[in-house]
């Protein structure tokens, strides 16, 4: 049976302060520098969740791609869109969230929710230029 990955690209904006309270402001500052402003400031984010699996001989798909939406549509982005990760959303909580941390604990979020296929890469955008990949290690 033919294993295939398939990917759905989903959109969001959201707010953050990259900042992480066990260093000192100057640190802080040092560090992060801009993304550091105490008021936060805002991306146009966009995530590609990859899933993995075999080809269902009666339906032709590793996973309905329209499920994979409505899934990663309520689990992410309800609770990240028009949001402030430092404020409002619940997986972030206590985490400096950089591109970094939020590819990691969104991954956290969708590896048990995206059956029948198989979670095998998460790609944040955070800009045209920057992203970052986790694929669960
Ligand atoms: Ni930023």
């Amino acid at each position: 049976m033919a294993i295939v990955t398939v990917t759905r690209r989903m959109r969001f904006n959201a707010a953050h302060r990259v900042h992480n309270p066990a260093l000192s402001d100057e640190e802080n500052v040092r560090i992060f520098g801009k993304c550091n402003n105490p008021n936060g400031h805002g991306h146009n984010y966009a995530l590609e969740v990859a899933v993995r699996g075999p080809v269902d001989e009666r339906t032709g798909y590793v996973i309905d791609l329209g499920l994979l939406r409505d899934v990663v549509e309520r689990e992410v982005i309800e609770k990240t869109d028009h949001r402030n990760f430092n404020i409002d959303v619940d997986y972030m909580r206590g985490i400096n969230p950089t591109t970094e941390n939020i590819v990691v604990e969104m991954w956290r979020v969708l590896a048990p929710v995206v059956q029948p296929g198989q979670l095998i890469r998460l790609r944040l955008w955070e800009t045209e230029n920057n992203y970052v990949e986790y694929e669960g290690e």
